[in-house]
C-alpha cells in the first residue's frame, strides 16, 4: 500500500489528541526529556502519558515518511529500504521456525506492517498488542483493507500487564517496541508468562552498545536526543537485555547486533548527506519539502498548531540516530531469540 498523502498526513498529527490542545501536548511531551530538563525517573513513572503522547503525535509522519512498518533494518547492496524492511521481518518469522495457524504475539504492533507481513509470509495468526488506541484504528483499517481482519487482531493494553492467560502464545516477538519499557525484567516477565513452555521470543532491542561511555558529554547528548526524538524513558545497554531476559526466566539461544555486518547502514535513509529517490521524503530536500508543507498547513489551520514543533523533534531524532549509529554507540537491531523453559517432566 502506498505511503499516506500530505493531507492525511496533516490530519493524522495529534492522533486521538483533540486538535486544539495538540500544541501543550507537545509542550508536555519535550519537558519530560533531558533536552529540556526533564528527568529519567519522572519519564519511567510516567510512561504510559509520555509514550501515547509521542506516538499520537508523530504516527501520520512515520506513515508519511517510513510506510506501515515502523523500524529499521540491516540492508544489502542493491536492495530498496522496503526489501530489507520486510526481509528483517521475515528473518524473526524464520528464526521463530513459525508454523501454519500458530497463535503468535506482536508485543508494541505499531500500526500493524509487520504482524500483516510476517503473518502473509507464515500463514499464522498474530495478535497485535499496543497501548495507543490510534495506532490500533489505523491498524485495523490496514487489516481490513489486506483481508486479515479474519485472522489477525489487535488488544489494546500495556505489556507491562497483559491482559492474556498464562501460556497462550506459540510465539512472541517484538520489533523495536520493548525499548519503551520503564523496566525490562517486568516487560520481560510478562512476555514469558504470556508464551507456551518450550516456545522463544525474538526481538530486536534499541540499546547503546559497548561502545558507549556514560561519561562522555557527545555520548551523553546523542543519547538524549534518541531518548527525546522517540518517546524513551532510557535506553539499555546490549547486557542489560541479556541479563533481564535471564532474570525473567528466559534462555538465550543466541544473539548479535545486527548492525555490525550490515552491508548498507540501517541509518543511511536518514543520514542527510545521503540522496535517494525511493526514500525522497527522507532526504534533506524532501525534508525541507515536508517542513515548509507542514508550515503551510499549519498557518492554513489544516494541521493542528504544534504540528511543525513535533517534525523538529523528529529532525532531532534522526541527527541522533544517524550520530549513534555512526560513532557505533547505539543500535537499532540488537537481535536475540530466547527460549522459555519445557516444563519439568514428572
Ligand atoms: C517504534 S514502534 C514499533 C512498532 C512495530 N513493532 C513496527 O515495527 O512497526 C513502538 C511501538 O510500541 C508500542 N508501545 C510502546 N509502549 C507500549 C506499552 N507499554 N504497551 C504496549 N505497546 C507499547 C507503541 O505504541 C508503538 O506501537
Amino acid at each position: 500500500m502506498p505511503n499516506l498523502g500530505t493531507l492525511d498526513l496533516a490530519s493524522g498529527v495529534g492522533g486521538k489528541i483533540e486538535k486544539d490542545n495538540v500544541l501543550s501536548a507537545v509542550d508536555k511531551y519535550e519537558k519530560y526529556h533531558v533536552c529540556y530538563g526533564g528527568q529519567e525517573e519522572e519519564r519511567k513513572s510516567n510512561y504510559t502519558d509520555m509514550v501515547n503522547k509521542y506516538y499520537d503525535l508523530v504516527t501520520s509522519f512515520y506513515e508519511y515518511g517510513w510506510g506501515e512498518s515502523f523500524h529499521f533494518a540491516p540492508r544489502w547492496k542493491g536492495e530498496s529500504l522496503k526489501e530489507s524492511i520486510k526481509r528483517h521481518e521475515h528473518f524473526l518469522a524464520l528464526q521463530l521456525g513459525l508454523k501454519p495457524r500458530q497463535k503468535v504475539l506482536d508485543v508494541g504492533c505499531g500500526i500493524g506492517g509487520p504482524l500483516r507481513e510476517i503473518a502473509r509470509f507464515s500463514s499464522t495468526s498474530v495478535t497485535g498488542l499496543n497501548n495507543n488506541e490510534y495506532q490500533i484504528s489505523r491498524g485495523k483499517a490496514l487489516n481490513r483493507m489486506a483481508g486479515l481482519d479474519q485472522t489477525c487482531d489487535f488488544v489494546k493494553a500495556d505489556f507491562m500487564k497483559m491482559p492474556f492467560p498464562d501460556n497462550s502464545f506459540d510465539a512472541v516477538y517484538a520489533i523495536e517496541a520493548t525499548c519503551h519499557a520503564p523496566d525490562a525484567v517486568g516487560c520481560y516477565k510478562e512476555i514469558y508468562r504470556v508464551l507456551k513452555p518450550g516456545q522463544c521470543f525474538a526481538a530486536y532491542e534499541w540499546c547503546m552498545t559497548d561502545g558507549y561511555d556514560p561519561n562522555n558529554e557527545e555520548h551523553q547528548q546523542i543519547k538524549a536526543e534518541i531518548e527525546l526524538g522517540n518517546g524513551l524513558p532510557d535506553i539499555r545497554r546490549t547486557h542489560q537485555c541479556l541479563e533481564a531476559l535471564k532474570q525473567a526466566g528466559f534462555e538465550i539461544v543466541w544473539e548479535k547486533d545486527l548492525a555490525l555486518d550490515s552491508p548498507v547502514p540501517w541509518y543511511l535513509p536518514m543520514d542527510t548527506s545521503h540522496f535517494s529517490l525511493s526514500s525522497f521524503r527522507l532526504t534533506s530536500v524532501g525534508r525541507f519539502f515536508t517542513r515548509n508543507m507542514v508550515k503551510a498547513l499549519e498557518t492554513l489551520g489544516v494541521a493542528p498548531k504544534g504540528s511543525q514543533r513535533v517534525q523538529a523533534f523528529l529532525e532531532k531524532a534522526a541527527e541522533g540516530l544517524v550520530a549513534g549509529g555512526k560513532k557505533e554507540i547505539f543500535t537499532s537491531m540488537f537481535f536475540f531469540l530466547a527460549r522459555k523453559p519445557d516444563l519439568p517432566t514428572q
